[in-house]
Formats: structure tokens, sequence, C-alpha cells
């Protein structure tokens, strides 16, 4: 959008088009949320209008104090006056107290409320919503959108019915007083709307600008001072560029924010000029009515001194009431972008009537399965059928971004297929409940998320009520007991962002112990690209194999040891399954196999063999030791061949 020029420049059409209109829905909508609040915001109308009401009292008591009190040389009424006047502004100062906290709490009720209410929607959204979406973005919505909440309730709405409480009180005031003088103020008061008209406008559009910076500012920031982000920054000398970006935007706002000031400043003038000239105006208008008319006066000092203090008291009102145009629009702005918001419709969510099975044993059936991430977009899974039984463990391979990972995430229902199905126990996970389906499926990702807090913190995500000896066995099971164990803080060890502080391995086993606790039917690991030390890798294979041997599992192989383990191997190529058998059927059978294996596994497998034989001996308890050395003293070749070359 190209930034407005010039101080009178209109909407361009555009512009305009942009304007959130208002619509007796929206309108009804928005008291929605007004609605837990009616009985407070019912007293706070109330307060609003006794306080300007009183308002005007002081104004008019003054007028009383010059004609009854000074000029009619009656100290007693003068002294009742005083004293009288200070009561009402204590009073009506009480009120506004009143009114603040009213206020306040109405617009921090709201804004809860739609804090909590958005924060459960987020959460509802498909996972491709939190793959695109800007990081920072979700972070406005929730925090600056909805703050602005507070000033929609109590400048726009609350000031606004004050405002026009004052406005009429003191009109009447004024044509109490004298209706010439009346008439008199009055006349100015158009003098305000032009300026205020166009400036408003003006500042709503910068306003908006100002939004989309403050947007990008965030995505910035959250982006390139996270752990990751400045990791990159740095290893790539990026730190310059980047900052260079922050600054572009930082400058951008600089001025915005400079021109939405002056944009106001420039109107400010306007007022400050034409409230001036009122007092001048009514002391001209008076002084005639006073000495120049024939049949003696048709004023008195205290109407004229009531008057120009009344109509000193219209001013800003009026003044706020034009620029209401301007915060109406942007707070229907607000509310537009806030409901937008609520009406994402989550696509991935229960199906009417869902139910689980009775009991869940954990068979996996893909069905002819089609999927793309975009309706338009490539499909990457173009009919893919296989069938996991219970208990069994199905490794996949493939090349990098043949849709391996793609494939596991449509079990857990991060996506859905396009067509097709997937079933588990026979029932499509479609018809399952989402959270019952999760429930029953453990998934280690290919880079693990941990939250920044303590080891024990992370693990009892997976079961909130286990007890320290659980959490320390199922880390066994995992193979990082040890390591914790060595921690000087042990379990209340904390991790880092995104458990920054563990090793790639650490952060795996950790997962796998969280998944051990949780203790699903079903298994679905997609192994880490990045190969590990020999000696974690054979601690995560100790880990697994019994794990993967109890549950139904599904594997996205990037180690020989998963394959080897596996019952079947799946290979996938352009979204088919093109072989499927064990690592001996598929060496013999599959062309696309055996180029994996050579290049993927077998090159690994050199080059680690002996690492990983002797991390294993490392490893190995005495009595393994000694039964190695009794069967190689025996003429056990054979055998031990086998078991050394299975490692
Ligand atoms: N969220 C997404 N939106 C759009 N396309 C995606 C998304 N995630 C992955 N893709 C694309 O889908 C294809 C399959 O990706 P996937 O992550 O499943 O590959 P993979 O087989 O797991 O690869 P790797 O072995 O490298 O992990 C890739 O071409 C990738 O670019
Ligand atoms: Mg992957």
């Amino acid at each position: 959008m190209p930034p407005p020029h010039g101080p009178y420049r209109g909407l361009t059409a555009e512009e305009k088009a942009a304007a959130p209109k208002f619509t007796k829905e929206l309108g009804l909508r928005i008291l929605s949320y007004l609605k837990p609040y009616k009985v407070k915001f019912a007293i706070v109308i109330v307060v609003v209008l006794v306080s300007a009401a009183l308002g005007v009292v002081p104004s008019l008591l003054t007028g009383k104090m010059v004609d009854d009190g000074l000029l009619a040389g009656n100290f007693r009424v003068l002294v009742e006056l005083i004293i009288a006047s200070f009561l009402v502004t204590v009073v009506s100062n009480a009120l506004g107290l009143l009114e603040t906290w009213l206020n306040t709490s109405i617009a921090q009720g709201i804004i809860y409320d739609m804090k909590t209410q958005m924060y459960t929607h987020f959460q509802k959204q498909p996972y491709q919503y939190f793959v695109e979406s800007k990081q920072g973005e979700i972070v406005t919505r929730m925090t600056g959108d909805v703050n602005g909440v507070q000033s929609a309730v109590s400048t726009t709405m609350t000031n606004s019915i004050k405002n026009v409480g004052t406005i009429i009180v003191s009109i009447v005031a004024l044509f109490q007083c004298n209706w010439i003088l009346a008439l008199t103020g009055m006349a100015i008061v158009p003098f305000f709307i032009l300026p205020a008209r166009v400036t408003g406008k003006r500042r709503w559009i910068i306003a908006r600008e100002s939004q989309e910076k403050y947007d990008e500012a965030n995505s910035i920031l959250g982006e390139t001072l996270s752990e990751s982000g400045i990791l990159l920054v740095w290893l790539f000398g990026k730190q310059k560029r980047e900052a260079e970006r922050f600054k572009g935007v930082s400058s951008d706002l600089y001025s915005l924010n400079i021109r939405e000031m002056l944009a106001g400043r420039s109107f400010f003038m306007f007022i400050n000029i034409f409230t001036n000239f009122g007092p001048l105006l009514l002391y001209l208008v008076g002084g005639i009515l006073m000495l120049r008319m024939e049949g003696g006066p048709q004023v008195t000092v205290g109407e004229i001194t009531a008057a120009i203090s009344i109509l000193g008291r219209i001013y800003r009102p009026v003044n706020e009431l034009m620029n209401v145009g301007v915060d109406f629009t942007r707070s229907l702005a607000l509310f537009e972008r806030i409901f937008s918001t609520l009406d994402m419709v989550p696509s991935i969510v229960d199906k009417k009537g869902a139910t689980a099975p009775e009991v869940i044993r954990g068979e996996i059936e893909y069905d002819d399965v089609h999927f793309a991430y975009k309706e338009d977009g490539p499909e990457i899974l173009q009919g893919v059928s296989f069938h996991v039984e219970p208990g069994e463990t199905y490794a996949l391979v493939g090349s990098s971004g043949a849709g391996k990972s793609t494939m596991i995430s449509l079990v857990p229902r991060l996506y859905d297929v396009l067509a097709g199905a997937i079933r588990i126990d026979g029932k499509d996970v479609r018809d399952w409940p989402l959270q019952e389906l999760r429930n029953h499926i453990g998934f280690v990702t290919q880079d693990t998320f941990l939250f920044n807090d303590t080891i024990r913190a992370n693990l009892l995500y997976a079961k909130p009520e286990a007890t320290d000896e659980e959490l320390m066995d199922a880390c066994r099971r995992a193979g990082i007991a040890d390591f914790i164990e060595e921690l000087k803080d042990g379990l209340d060890t904390v991790v880092g962002n995104r458990g920054v502080r563990l090793s790639g391995g650490e952060k795996q086993r950790l997962s796998l112990a969280r998944v051990i606790l949780k203790d699903p039917e079903v298994i679905l690991l997609d192994e880490a690209t990045a190969s590990l030390d020999s000696v974690s890798e054979s601690h995560i294979q100790e880990a697994l194999a019994p794990l993967l041997k109890e549950k139904t599992s599904l594997v996205v192989a990037h180690r020989l040891s998963t394959i080897l383990d596996a019952d079947r191997i799946l290979v996938l190529r352009d979204g088919h399954i093109v072989a499927a058998g064990t690592n001996t059927d598929l060496l013999e059978s599959s062309e696309d196999y055996r180029t994996f294996y050579n290049t993927q596994f077998k090159a690994g497998k050199e080059e680690t063999q002996s690492q990983r034989r002797r991390a294993l001996r490392e490893q190995r308890t005495e009595a393994e030791v000694s039964a190695l050395a009794w069967r190689r003293s025996q003429g056990h070749w054979q055998e031990l061949g086998d078991f050394e070359s299975y490692y």
C-alpha cells in the first residue's frame, strides 16, 4: 500500500475497500462480548451520564458566584456557592474513579475472554496453519490486536457516551444562560469538523500501515533471535544483513509513527485556534449585548462567565466525538481481524459421532492413500497401500524428499489424506475422535522438540502422574538414564530452547523415554537424517529394539540397524511403494533398494562398522565378555561372526 501524501489526501479506492464496513452482524457480534458484563456496563453508562451532568454544574455555579455573590455583594451566598461547587467537583471526580475501575474491568474481562478463546481456537488449527503462518504473527494477533480492545471499549464506547452526555447537558445549560451566547458558541463547532474528519481518516491509514510493519518487525525478531535462527545468522555471517533488515522496518515504523503523531498535531492546532477564538467571540457578543443594546443589558456578567466556562467544556467532547469515527473504524478493523482469526474453520476435527474401537490392538492399514499438501500441488503419495499387523515393525526407505515423513504424519492426522484411507484397527483415522487417536500413537519426529524446561517436566508431559522411579525406568529403557544420573541436577536439568543443551542423540533418547512413558499401541518414528556417533547409535538401537518389538511401529529408517530389525521394509519412490520385503529379499529383488542400501546404508555401515563394534565392546558387561571369550575358545567362530556382523 503506497503511503498517503499531503495532509488532506483522501482515501483511494483500494483503501476505501480495505476500510471495514459496519454491519449489523458485526455490531451484534461485538456486543455479544459485552453481554457477560452488561450489569457493569449499565452502571458505567449511568455513572458516565451523571458525571457528565455534574460536570457542567461548577460552570453554572461560577456564573452565580459572579452575579449573586460578587456583583450583588453577598458574601454568604458566595461562600455557599464555593462550597457547593467544591463538593460537586469532589463527587464527579469520585465518579470518575468508579468509571475507570468499571471500564477497565469490563475491557480486561473482554480481553481475557477473547485471548482464551483465541488460544484454544489456534490449537484447533491444522498443522499446515502453523507451518505456513509467519513467526510473530500469531503473537501479534494475540497481544497487539486483543489489547487494542481496551481502547475500543474505554475510549470508543464509554467516552462516546460520556461525550454525547456532556455535549447535550452543556448545550442545554448554555441555552439556559443566554440563547444568543449559546448560538454564538455553537457557530464555531463546525470549524472543528472538517479538519477532524480529514486527519482522522489519514491517521487510520497510517495506523493500518504501521500495524503491518509491527507484524514484520515481530516476525524478524522471532525468527532471527531464536536459538536456531541466530545460529543460521552467525554461520552465514548475515548479522549485518539482518540488522539492516530490522533497521529498515524500524525506520519505516519511525517515520510512520511520527506521521501519525503529526497528523494528530495538525488537527490539534486547528482545535487550539478555535478553542481560543470561542471565548473571545463570546466576550465580544456578550459585550455588545451588555453595553450596546438599547433598553439595557440583555445579559449579566455571570452569564457571560458561565457561558464561556461551559463552552470550554464542549470543545473537547466535540473534538473527541469527531475522532470517534477514526477510533471506531480502527476498532472495527481490530475486531474484524480478531473475528477473521476466530472464523478460521479448523479442517481437521472430530467427525460427528466419532468413536474409538473398544479394544485397541494397533493394526495399521494404508488403503490406496493419495496425498498432496495443496489441492493444486504435486501428489506426494499416489496410491500407497500396505498393512501392518499388531506388533510388527515396518521400515520405510526412500530418497530424501520422497515423502516418508509425510506418509507417517498422516496417521495422527497432522494432515488428512486426499483420497483413500488410513485405518487403525480397521477404523478410518478420520472416524476416530482426534484426541483418542493421538493418545494411542507415539510419534518421535525427525527433529525432536523439547520445552525449555527441566528433563522431568518434559517427561511428565507424557504422563503427569508418573513418579521419579517411573521416569528413571523409562529413561533406562531409552538408554538415557546413565546420562541423567551423571548430570549435577539430574532430572531437574533445564534443557534449553528446543532442547539445545542436549546432543542430538540425547534429545532423541529423551523423546523415546517420553514415548515409553506414554505407552501407546502404535509407534511412529522418524529417524533423524543426521548420522549419530556410534555410541549414541548403539544406545538408541538398544532402546529401540525391545520397544519396537512390543508395539506396532512404522519407522522412517536412516540407520542400518533399523532396517535389519524390521519385519518388512517398504521402498518409496515417486509416491508409490515400489518394493517390499526383508533386507535379504530386497537386496535380491529390488534394484531401487540395492541402490539405497549401497548409498545410504552400506556406505555408513562400512565407515562406522568398526567404531560400532568398539562401542559395543565397551558396553558389554563382564559376563558377556567372558561368555564371548569362552565361545571363542570353544571355536564358535561362525556364531561369533554372525553376532559381530549383526552390529
Ligand atoms: N508442509 C509442507 N508443505 C508443502 N510441501 C511439503 C511440506 N512438507 C514437506 N513437503 C514436500 O513434500 C515432499 C516430501 O517431504 P518429506 O518431508 O515427506 O520427505 P522425506 O521422505 O521425509 O525426506 P527426508 O528423508 O529428507 O526426511 C518434499 O518434496 C517436500 O518438499
Ligand atoms: Mg523426513
